[in-house]
C-alpha cells in the first residue's frame, strides 16, 4: 500500500491516558499528517504550544492533574486574540453519565474548543473532523496574512503618500522663493533706471505691510503685498530717460507721459499665473489714485480703488515726501505730516490714513533701517 499523501497542519495532541495518544497519533499520520506531536503531561501543554505554535490542539477533557478546561484557559493567554487556533476535545462515552457529558461537552465548546469527538473513538470521525478544523484553520491563516499584506500595501502607500506631499511642499516652497526673487530683479531693473531714493521701493514695501497689518488682514496678505509693493512703479521702464531723470519740474506734457507709468506698469504684469505679478499689476495700476476721484490713471473713487492702491498711495506719498527728490530736498517730518493729513479724504482713504499715522513710531522705525545716505 502507498503511503497517503502529506496533509498540512501541524497537530499537539494533549492526553493524560498514554493508550490514547499511542493510538491517536498513528491513525492521523497514517492520514497524512506528518507534524503530529503528543504529551500526555496536561501542565506542559501550554509551554508545548508556544515552542511548536500548532495548527490544531486535540485536547482530552477529563484528566487528573490538570483537566482540559484548565489547559483551555492557559491556553487562551498565549493564543492572540486575532488568531484562530481549533481545538478538538476528546470526551469520555456519553452512555457512562450520559447527562454529565453532554453538560461537560457544551461547556467546551461556549468555551475555547471548536467541535469534540466522543471516546472511544471512531477513527474516520476523527480524522473528518481533523480535516474540517485544519481546513478552517488554514482559512484563517490565508486571511490573515491577505490582511497583513493589505496592511502593509496601505501602510507604504500612505508612507509614500506623505513623501510626495513632502516633495511638492519643497517644489511649492522653491517656486515661490524663484518667484519672489524674479519679482525682486523685476523692481531692482525699474530702481536701476530711476533717479528715485535708491531704497525707497524697499521702504515703500515695508509701509505697506505695516499698514495691511493694521488694517487687519492675515500674514499671507501681508507677505503678498509687502512684495507686491516693490512692482509699483515697474511702468517706468516705458518712461523715456530725458524725462524720468529730468532735474527740475515737469511740464505738463512731460507729466502727462510720466503718469503712463502706472497703466505700463499694469500691462507688464496683468494676466500673469502667479499671484504675486497680479497683485503687482493692481499696485502699478492704483497706487496714483486718490478717494476723491482726482487721482491717475482712471479717476476710481473711496472704494473703486482696491484696498492696496489705497495702502501703496499713503506708503508711496509718506515717502516721497520724507526723502530727498532731484527736485527738491526732504521735508522736515512735521511738514510732511501736515501734508499727508490735508490729504485725508481727498488723496487718501480716511481710515487707512488714521491707522498709518497711528502706526508713526512702527513706520520710522522702519525708515530708520532703511534710510537712504541722503536722507536728512
Ligand atoms: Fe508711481
Ligand atoms: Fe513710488
Amino acid at each position: 500500500m502507498s503511503a497517503p499523501a502529506p496533509r498540512p497542519g501541524r497537530i499537539l495532541i494533549v492526553d493524560d491516558e498514554p493508550g490514547n495518544v499511542l493510538a491517536l497519533k498513528p491513525l492521523l499520520e497514517l492520514a497524512g499528517y506528518r507534524d503530529v506531536r503528543c504529551t500526555s503531561n496536561p501542565a506542559r501543554a501550554d509551554a508545548l504550544y508556544a515552542q511548536l505554535r500548532p495548527d490544531l490542539i486535540l485536547l482530552d477533557l477529563h484528566m487528573l492533574v490538570l483537566d482540559g478546561f484548565a489547559v483551555m484557559r492557559r491556553l487562551s493567554t498565549l493564543i492572540d486574540a486575532d488568531d484562530y487556533v481549533p481545538i478538538l476535545v476528546l470526551t469520555a462515552d456519553a452512555d457512562a453519565d450520559a447527562d454529565a457529558a453532554k453538560d461537560s461537552r457544551w461547556a467546551a465548546l461556549e468555551g475555547e474548543a471548536a467541535d469534540f469527538v466522543v471516546e472511544p473513538l471512531d477513527h474516520a470521525e476523527v480524522v473528518t473532523r481533523v480535516a474540517n478544523l485544519l481546513d478552517v484553520r488554514s482559512r484563517h491563516v490565508q486571511l490573515r496574512q491577505h490582511n497583513e499584506t493589505l496592511e502593509r500595501a496601505v501602510r507604504e502607500r500612505t508612507a509614500e503618500l506623505a513623501q510626495t506631499v513632502d516633495r511638492l511642499q519643497h517644489v511649492e516652497h522653491d517656486l515661490r522663493l524663484a518667484e519672489e526673487e524674479t519679482i525682486h530683479r523685476l523692481a531692482l531693473a525699474a530702481e536701476v533706471r530711476d533717479d528715485e531714493t535708491s531704497r525707497h521701493i524697499e521702504r515703500m514695501s515695508r509701509y505697506c505691510a505695516i499698514l495691511v497689518a493694521r488694517a487687519g488682514e492675515g500674514q499671507r496678505q501681508r507677505d503678498l503685498l509687502r512684495i507686491a509693493a516693490r512692482m509699483h512703479d515697474i511702468g517706468k521702464l516705458g518712461i523715456p530717460d530725458a524725462i524720468l531723470h529730468k532735474p527740475g519740474r515737469l511740464t505738463a506734457h512731460e507729466y502727462e507721459i510720466m503718469k503712463g507709468h502706472a497703466e505700463i506698469g499694469y500691462r507688464i504684469l496683468e494676466g500673469s499665473k502667479s499671484e504675486l505679478a497680479r497683485a503687482g499689476a493692481t499696485l502699478a495700476w492704483t497706487h496714483h489714485e486718490k478717494v476723491d476721484g482726482t487721482g491717475y490713471p482712471r479717476g476710481l473713487r473711496g472704494e473703486q480703488i482696491p484696498l492696496e492702491g489705497r495702502i501703496a498711495a499713503i506708503a508711496d506719498v509718506f515717502d516721497a515726501l520724507t526723502t530727498d527728490r532731484v527736485y527738491r530736498p526732504a521735508f522736515p517730518l512735521p511738514e510732511a505730516l501736515t501734508t499727508m493729513r490735508a490729504g485725508r479724504a481727498t488723496h487718501f482713504d480716511p481710515d487707512l490714513l488714521d491707522l498709518f499715522l497711528g502706526s508713526l513710531d512702527e513706520v520710522l522705525a522702519a525708515r530708520e533701517g532703511l534710510a537712504d545716505a541722503t536722507v536728512a
